[in-house]
């Protein structure tokens, strides 16, 4: 159980976020919606070489949901593209950063290519010990939470522990979302459970370091007492 105020700890944070408003951001430029995605990219860059001096050793991202399948086919084509390269030219970096890198989803119906392309950047940077970046991609935390229960009740012990174990992600202490939607739309229900939120007008591919620090200061500010009551 963890303690309360414990945000006001030195302990190590996990940050999830969900990266919204790159459409938007392209639009008000007169831009495609790639061009957007594609700024995106540049925001997430930045973001994983600040974290680890924000005391931040899990980062999980929202970049794909299960339910954005929905969208346009050009879309979906130029952000699966768009993910390709990024792990084509990231992972030297992410190596060299200390960054270990998980993708986290369904995987089967990814492109097979896309799908060797995860696996060679997630064995590369397997050795990353300084932040676990997660890329959340056709991700549906329903769906997660459905499989692991499933696996965990498939090995004769379902509770709340061996769920949390086949999701496999600690407790998310700081949610952030851009672009001003407040909802969670499918991300980590099961992990956000004593989350603090913060919601944020800023467009993903305007979000910066600064953006990040705020957000981080902010946090620990909060009291969280996880049903307990403030200590004395
Ligand atoms: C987030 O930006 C990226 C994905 C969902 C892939 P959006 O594409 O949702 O941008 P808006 O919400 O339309 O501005
Ligand atoms: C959530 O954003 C998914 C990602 C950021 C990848 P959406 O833009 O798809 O969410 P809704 O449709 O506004 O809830
Ligand atoms: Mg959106």
């Amino acid at each position: 159980m963890p303690s309360s105020l414990q945000c006001q700890d030195n302990h190590k944070l996990h940050v999830a976020i969900i990266m919204d408003g790159n459409g938007r951001w392209a639009a008000s430029r007169e831009l495609m919606r790639a061009a957007g995605h594609e700024a995106g990219i540049e925001a997430l860059r930045r973001v994983v070489r600040a974290a680890p001096d924000e005391n931040i050793s899990t980062l999980t991202v929202y970049a794909f949901s299960s339910d954005n399948w929905k969208r346009p086919e050009g879309e979906v084509a130029a952000l699966l593209d768009l993910f390709r390269r990024f792990l084509d030219t990231e992972t030297e970096d992410l190596v060299r950063d200390g960054v270990k890198l998980s993708i986290v989803g369904r995987r089967d119906r990814l492109p097979q290519d896309l799908v060797h392309e995860i696996e060679r950047a997630e064995a590369a940077t397997e050795w990353g010990d300084l932040l676990h970046l997660r890329v959340a991609l056709d991700y549906s935390a329903r769906d997660m939470i459905i499989e692991a229960a499933k696996k965990a009740a498939g090995a004769g012990d379902l509770t709340r522990e061996t769920l949390a174990a086949q999701l496999g992600a600690p407790e998310v202490d700081l949610l952030i979302r851009t672009s001003g939607e407040q909802r969670l739309s499918d991300f980590l229900l099961w992990e956000c459970a004593y989350a603090e939120f913060h919601f944020t007008t800023r467009l993903w591919p305007d979000f910066a370091e600064n953006d990040l620090k705020d957000a981080i200061a902010v946090f620990h500010h909060r009291q969280r007492r996880f049903g307990a009551l403030q200590a004395a």
